[in-house]
């Protein structure tokens, strides 16, 4: 069997749903999820997003599962192998390669912001006081840091190149099932201590009262957009942990697991920020304002009678963003790392180290595009280096890339293999077998279509 060179394996099924939920559950659930859901209106966006996850994003991670499984290979060798002397599809996998490659040049960049303010709290450094103005420039002051805000990036980098010099199940698996525990656990205590914040009904009533007369197309655009970035779709990312996976490893099941987990995490996190942010109304609402700005200040203001708690908040709080982006990082860098390792036939250890090498270099203009490099010294289109790596990925890249593995997996790969894999070469039954290939192959490439267009015209 292909599995038998000395690539890694996961080792146990535990550890690959929970490697699996570690690349997917990251900041896009603990900032951008709650951002999109104030942005869009609250319980109604959520409902179209969890109608995304199960139409979209499930068949779609099944596939990835089935292209990364069969191969056993990097993400781009994945698409040749499958399909021979046709290099357009060796391009799509290849496209996922770059796409992970820019993500994380800016995802390590947050990610150290994530790691600066655990430290401040910690520390007991946070800004306090009562003027808004206070929490907003700390956050500034810190991102425009000449070089601060890189030495935290620099950290960040050396975690993940340390867990993935370890391999696939010393290093990714056995962090996953330390980290992701403790991740729910700060999960639930947040929860429950925000949910009994004084006004938290508001913010409970926003997230379970769907108002549809704020539906609108570019609120049904929003959720598709979330769905693939918190599921970590469309870019080789599930494909190559796929090829981890063993051959016994259920593929639907799996996939089910990890959009469950998903999904609860985002809604959790959305149960932490908003009861939390009705308590202060006039704050910014906006992604990283929501979470440097935003939370200190409502740590400070719903303690202020027990500085111990509010130091507590902060901490978990930090944690809990650190880690998540920690093992979605990890995510990220796996899919280069194994294609530079593969590709150019060197060991793992050099090829993690050139990856993180040139990221951190790429990183440096990202990081300094709050501060030395603003727009107005480098710009490309009128974006700053960090806002045009985000657009080329999430904007382009993103939807191109899992547009072709839809119609990779859904028209051009036999039903037969897709079948194969799905029931482990016939050994499980899985009846919504046939659903699977139904949204494969009609409802999520026109979705997807639709996304691109809407998004063309919204640059346009
Ligand atoms: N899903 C992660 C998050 O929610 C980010 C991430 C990791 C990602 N790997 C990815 C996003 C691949 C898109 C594609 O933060």
């Amino acid at each position: 069997m292909s599995n038998s060179n000395n690539r890694g394996t996961f080792g146990t099924k535990l550890g690959v749903i929970l490697a699996a939920a570690g690349s997917a559950v990251g900041l896009g659930n603990v900032w951008r999820f709650p951002t999109q859901v104030s942005e869009n209106g609250g319980a109604a966006f959520i409902l179209v997003y969890l109608l995304c996850v199960a139409m979209i994003g499930m068949p779609l991670m099944i596939s990835e599962f089935v292209v990364g499984r069969h191969t056993h290979a990097n993400t781009a060798s994945a698409y040749k192998k499958l399909a021979p002397g046709k290099p357009w599809w060796w391009l799509g996998g290849a496209f996922g390669v770059l796409t992970a490659f820019i993500i994380m040049c800016y995802y390590v960049v947050v990610s150290g912001w994530t790691l600066f303010y655990m430290g401040a709290a910690l520390a007991g450094r946070m800004p306090a006081g009562s003027d808004d103005k206070v929490f907003v420039s700390f956050f500034k002051d810190f991102v425009r840091h000449p070089y601060w805000p890189l030495v935290c990036a620099l950290l960040v980098m050396l975690m993940v190149f340390f867990v993935i010099s370890k391999g696939v199940q010393h290093g990714i698996e056995r962090f996953s099932k330390l980290m992701m525990p403790l991740l729910f656990i700060i999960i639930l205590v947040l929860v429950v201590c925000s949910v009994l914040m004084p006004d938290a009904q508001d913010g409970i009533n926003f997230l379970l009262k769907p108002d549809f007369s704020q539906l609108t197309t570019s609120v049904v655009l929003s959720a598709m957009g979330q769905a693939f970035f918190s599921l970590s779709l469309a870019m080789g990312c599930l494909c190559t942990y796929a090829s981890y996976f063993r051959n016994d490893t259920r593929l639907a099941r799996t996939a089910y697991n990890v959009g469950v987990i998903d999904t609860v995490v985002a809604v959790m996190c959305g149960f932490i920020i908003f009861p939390a942010l009705f308590s202060s109304p006039d704050l910014p609402r906006d992604g990283a304002g929501l979470v440097f700005a935003t939370m200190p200040k409502v740590f400070v203001e719903s303690f202020g009678h027990a500085p111990v708690l509010a130091y507590v908040f902060s901490v978990l709080f930090y944690l809990l963003l650190l880690l998540a982006a920690l093992t979605s990082a990890i995510s990220l860098h796996e899919v280069v790392t194994a294609y530079v390792t593969e590709a150019f036939n060197t060991t793992r250890r050099k090829a993690a180290v050139l990856v993180s090498v040139v990221c951190l270099l790429l990183g440096i203009p990202c990081s300094l595009s709050f501060g030395l490099l603003n727009e107005d010294v480098v710009s490309f289109f009128g974006m700053n280096c960090f806002d045009f790596f985000d657009f080329v990925a999430s904007k382009i890249l993103m939807p191109v890339g899992g547009f072709a593995t839809c119609l990779f997996a859904g028209w051009y790969l036999k039903k037969k293999l897709l079948q194969d894999e799905v029931t482990n070469r016939g050994t499980l039954r899985v009846r919504t077998f046939h659903i699977y290939l139904f949204l494969l192959k009609y409802v999520a490439p026109l979705a997807m279509l639709i996304i691109f267009v809407n998004e063309l015209f919204h640059v346009a």
